[in-house]
């Protein structure tokens, strides 16, 4: 093996922060915990996501296909497996959200970014049956604090749709600053939409996500 060759394995198999466990934390809807997404999920994730599709499809990426094939039962292995190879890889960490153990959502920091950047975008999402409880800020304090702990990132971006009122709060909620607004950035439900950029570097954590939810009294350790 080369010098160069072996220097790109060891880059491949440099995966910090996964699989991880980001904990958990009690928040008004129950206790929310992330993990990674399991090949097992293809259940629930199928049923809630066919069943909320209002409450999802306007906010999520244009897919290829009709929503009813692409959140199919038998359409999560091939996402679950994609999803895995890029956590493998490094470049994803894909997480499930649950609530008292049940599936709740999903949380993702994708484009993982090494190097001179150590950067990514979060996104997640919460079934209906658990939304308004903290749900989604708990876990994005979570998975944050993992990605700027154990996964050694410096930089989270979040982009958000400017009429997406509860994402927008949940940023808030979690601490994250807006800088600014992507113009046509997304193709999302069918069309280019505005985003605001929202961020957090490192330097701006303080003491955690996690422990700055607690102090505002918005949640508790599980
Ligand atoms: N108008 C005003 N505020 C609202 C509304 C509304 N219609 N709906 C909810 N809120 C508020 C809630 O009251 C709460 O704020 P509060 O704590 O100050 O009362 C906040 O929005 C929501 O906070 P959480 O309870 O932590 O969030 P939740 O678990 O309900 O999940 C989420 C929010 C993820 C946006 C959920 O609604 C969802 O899955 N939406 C569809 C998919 C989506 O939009 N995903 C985010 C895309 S953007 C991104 O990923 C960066």
């Amino acid at each position: 093996m080369s010098s160069v060759s072996g220097i790109s394995m060891q880059l491949e198999s440099r995966h910090p922060g996964w699989p991880g466990k980001p904990g958990s934390l009690r928040v008004p809807a129950g206790v929310v915990s992330v993990r990674p997404v399991r090949l097992r999920d293809a259940g629930d994730w199928s049923r809630i996501r066919l069943r909320d599709r209002a409450h999802l499809e306007m906010w999520e990426p244009t897919g290829v296909g009709p929503w009813p094939d692409r959140n199919a039962f038998w359409s999560w292995p091939s996402q679950w497996a994609a999803l895995r190879a890029l956590a493998r890889r490094g470049q994803c960490l894909p997480f499930t959200i649950t609530v008292e153990g049940k599936f709740a959502g999903q949380i993702t920091v994708g484009n993982v970014i090494r190097a001179s950047l150590r950067s990514a975008w979060i996104g997640y999402w919460v079934s209906t049956d658990f939304v308004r409880g903290g749900v989604a800020t708990a876990a994005v304090a979570l998975v944050a604090d993992h990605a700027f702990g154990a996964a050694g990132l410096h930089r989270l971006e979040a982009t958000v749709r400017p009429e997406n009122t509860p994402s927008l709060r949940v940023l808030t909620k979690a601490g994250f600053r807006q800088e600014g607004l992507f113009e046509r950035y997304l193709d999302v439900d069918g069309a280019w939409r505005d985003h605001f950029c929202f961020a957090m570097t490192q330097e701006e954590t303080g003491r955690g996500l996690v422990a700055r939810l607690i102090a505002a009294g918005r949640a508790e350790y599980a």
